[in-house]
């Protein structure tokens, strides 16, 4: 959450700082603001909501006001305090004279506060992240130097951070530091970057290098110094970025979010090349470092995740437990990290993030690896903070996702780990016939997605008849069980309609008392071992007068008159059915949203990446 930027070089700055922000603006549009260095004095400009207000804002200055070779920018995802313009960053210290940009959070804000409002500082903001400037312009005043200041004021915080800093006194350098926060140098020719993601500064090199945690860096237009926490000099590897700059066109599509649900197919065939050849050879992943003898001294897997990337886990618990008849544990991050962390040298556990970034996944890698088990993670972005921590990587290979929801890189999620279980299945020589039906299944999913994707038509109309409704319930068994709490998560997050997914034999259990003509039921029934008992619950609901919309790769004539719609699915055996049947419910989503009017790509009160716990 909230992205940072720095610029320092003959560029005009702000034209970086900008370009730089609109790439990062996925991690919140609460405020934009930048800092520019000037003649003995730093220039603070900033706007509220989206970085296209501070754009027109600066439209309207004299373009020498805005002309500077060095400056910082950030995008705000509100934590501590109102999304107001005097809690928008940049934020300043009472001279002025210094000046940050921050992401993450400072837990002992309170304290510090105190402890400065006794000095005589006054505070301007709600935030935590003006206890920082105020802090570091303290020790600034006792050392004279930025550097030594933010050493010495970071050994007071607690919390997480990404920082980059400016002085006045200072002019031809920008200090930046991090703890438990992404951020990275760009390494350009008489120039250089900073960033919270590569996103921001890819255009203008490829050249990276990550700092550490504690670690502090100085940057000129020339030079890059690093830092140990005891000041002393240190080198880290110069890294290459590993992708090209990225279009971020909607290539003719309303939304990036309708755009991403169409790449689907091709995501899957990126995925699958090179990993499956067919259904009657291995499954090839190159970057797991677990060999035969390592698989089977696994005896527990634990999947550790956040809100789409833990439903993907989910499904993954279905599947890998099926294949390999190993136990799997799936948990969200946020609750594995605050009790005891059981895990040793024969439990695998893997971290899903479409980010790498997630401040609870990372802990909770953090913690497990303490204890020796093997981490194998997950992600979309293999020079993320999580992969760096990884024994073995999958990864998934989406591309850039800009729309905030997940899509595309949930069904990226879903394939890897269908991947991954047939490998250790493989490995273990487990159920080699079961093996070949799921291998073929994923060879023939892109088609099948394809077909579902020319059903929009028809799913756009549904979409209309039930984007009324303030609620909505979503059912379903076994392994699309998953599938129901996802396709809830997608409809509420971009709509804002009260969508809650079960296990549809929870039903009974206490939401049917919630039912009638108000509530739309959609239920997922593929022809499997659970069709029958789903097809019950159905009929419970449909006593009580709920509307019935059913998701089915066939519904026989006998229920076909329960239903008042139904979305009818390529068919696909039920282990792999989870790919198709969410691709259904994240277009009536998006349609839904869309014809409600929301901001479909940046939903209110949502970040892409959750940098803070
Ligand atoms: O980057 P991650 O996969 O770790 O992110 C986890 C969640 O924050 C993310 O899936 C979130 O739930 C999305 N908004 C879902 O659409």
């Amino acid at each position: 959450m909230c992205g940072i930027v720095g610029y320092i070089g003959c560029q005009n700055a702000i034209d970086v700082l900008l370009d730089g922000l609109s790439h990062l603006e996925y991690r919140g549009y609460d405020s934009a603001g930048v800092a520019l260095m000037g003649e003995n004095k730093i220039n603070i400009h900033k706007a509220l909501g989206k970085l296209c207000n501070l754009i027109e804002d600066l439209k309207k200055k004299d373009p020498k006001e805005i002309k500077s070779h060095a400056g910082i920018g950030h995008i705000r995802w509100a934590t501590h305090g109102l999304p107001t313009l005097a809690n928008a960053h940049p934020h300043s210290c009472n001279c002025k004279g210094l000046t940050l940009v921050h992401n993450g959070i400072i837990e002992n804000y309170q304290e510090i506060k105190n402890f400065l409002t006794e000095k005589g500082v006054t505070f301007t903001s709600q935030t935590d992240t003006e206890v920082a400037a105020h802090l570091i312009a303290y020790e600034y005043g006792k050392t004279k130097d930025l550097i030594q200041a933010v050493s010495n004021a970071t050994k007071k915080l607690k919390g997480a951070w990404a920082f980059c800093v400016m002085h006045k006194n200072e002019p031809d350098s920008i200090v930046a530091t991090r703890k438990n926060a992404p951020l990275l140098i760009g390494k350009g020719n008489g120039e250089n970057f900073l960033a919270s993601d590569i996103v921001a500064i890819i255009k203008y090199t490829k050249k990276a290098i990550y700092l550490e945690d504690n670690q502090i860096a100085k940057i000129t237009k020339d030079t890059i110094s690093i830092y140990n926490e005891d000041l002393i000099l240190t080198e880290n590897k110069v890294e290459s970025l590993p992708f090209e700059p990225v279009a971020l066109s909607k290539m003719g599509y309303k939304h990036f979010m309708l755009k991403e649900i169409n790449e689907q197919p091709d995501v899957i065939r990126n995925i699958l090349q090179g990993k499956i050849k067919d259904e009657f050879s291995k499954v090839n992943l190159p970057d797991v470092n677990l060999d035969k003898k390592q698989i089977e001294k696994i005896n527990r897997i634990q999947i550790i995740a956040c809100g789409t990337s833990f439903h993907a886990g989910l499904v993954g618990k279905y599947i890998i437990e099926e294949l390999t008849n190993i136990p799997v544990e799936v948990e969200t991050s946020s609750e594995y990290i605050y009790r005891k962390t059981i895990a040793d040298e024969k439990t695998l556990v893997i971290g899903i993030s479409q980010s790498g970034e997630t401040a609870d996944t990372i802990t909770a890698i953090k913690q497990v690896k303490e204890k020796n088990a093997h981490v194998l993670i997950i992600t979309n972005r293999k020079e993320s903070l999580l992969a760096r921590l990884s024994d073995s990587l999958l990864h998934i290979n989406a591309g850039i996702e800009v729309s905030v929801a997940a899509t595309k890189s949930y069904i990226a999620q879903l394939v890897s780990i269908y991947l991954l279980a047939i490998y250790m299945a493989e490995k273990k020589d487990e159920k080699e016939e079961k093996l070949q039906t799921i291998k073929h299944e994923l060879l023939m999913l892109p088609a099948k997605i394809e077909a579902v994707l020319s059903n929009s038509k028809k799913i756009q109309e549904i979409a209309k008849k039930y984007s009324s409704y303030k609620n909505f319930i979503f059912i379903a068994r076994g392994i699309n069980y998953p599938s129901a709490l996802e396709g809830a998560l997608k409809l509420k997050e971009i709509s804002y309609i009260n969508a809650t997914g079960y296990a549809a034999g929870e039903l009974k259990h206490g939401p049917i008392a919630m039912l009638d003509e108000t509530m739309p039921v959609l239920a997922i029934l593929n022809k499997g071992m659970v069709y029958d008992k789903v097809m019950s619950n159905c009929e419970e609901a449909y006593a009580r007068r709920a509307k019935l919309i059913g998701v089915a790769n066939n519904i026989d004539d006998k229920h076909k008159t329960i239903f008042d719609d139904i979305i009818l699915i390529p068919d696909i055996d039920d282990s792999v059915s989870p790919a198709l049947n969410i691709t259904v419910c994240q277009l009536l989503a998006y349609f839904i949203a869309e014809y409600l009017g929301k901001d479909v790509d940046q939903p209110r009160n949502l970040a892409k990446s959750v940098t803070v716990e």
